[in-house]
């Protein structure tokens, strides 16, 4: 059974959906990142893809990829994504409608030493030249390239991130003991949120 924590209990929800956050999202310096959906609606044809969220400030949420990805072309002419985590241990759920827009230069850095070896490893080695290789060859190409690099490696130049600016955000919480619910924060455009309740 899932126990109410302090979101689930409260009556009156906070003006700022970044307190929700707080509650929601691990911090920055924890190594386990959450796993989220990001949709993109490029010439109104829906996609998606699991991605980690990376960090996430007062600005929003910052995801990072490579800059030869269909992502990254659908994203250069509709920027308009959503968002989508789930938390099933916690019977929770947050969807984000928002913009994408280029993640600043010191964050993709951050960001690039944050991940682990193989994460960052598979930043440069994740072509599809070397998806067509035998596995024999993959794995070969892959011990090469540690080998090669034992003291370590910078970010490549195919590294890339974004920063998404929420303009909706709907916290979903499930509870065993009666309905699902939402909360949804709308951006009015002057900093500022709506909150309204919604059925789950
Ligand atoms: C758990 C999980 C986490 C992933 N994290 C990332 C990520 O942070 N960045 C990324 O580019 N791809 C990540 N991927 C791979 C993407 O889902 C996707 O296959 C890849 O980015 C290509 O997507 P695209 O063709 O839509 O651009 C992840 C996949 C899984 C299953």
């Amino acid at each position: 059974m899932t126990l109410p924590g302090d979101a689930e209990i409260r009556d009156n929800w906070p003006a700022d959906p970044w307190l929700l956050l707080d509650e929601w999202l691990p911090p920055n310096d924890d190594p386990v990142r959450p796993v989220m959906t990001l949709a993109t609606a490029a010439d109104g044809i829906p996609d998606a893809r699991t991605l980690l969220l990376s960090e996430w400030d007062e600005h929003g949420f910052y995801f990072h990829t490579d800059s030869r990805s269909r992502k990254v072309r659908q994203l250069a002419t509709h920027p308009a994504v959503a968002l989508m985590l789930h938390f099933p241990d916690r019977a929770r759920q947050l969807t984000v409608q928002g913009v994408a827009e280029p993640a600043p230069a010191d964050e993709l850095r951050r960001a690039f030493r944050s991940r682990s070896p193989y994460l960052q490893q598979l930043a440069w080695q994740n072509t599809v030249e070397f998806a067509g290789l035998p596995l024999v060859d993959r794995i070969r190409a892959w011990t090469a390239f540690r080998d090669d690099h034992a003291d370590g490696f910078g970010q490549p130049p195919t590294w890339t991130g974004y920063l998404v600016r929420p303009t909706r955000l709907t916290f979903w919480i499930g509870n065993p003991d009666t309905a699902s619910r939402r909360t949804e924060y709308t951006a009015t455009g002057d900093g500022a949120w709506t909150v309204r309740l919604l059925a789950g």
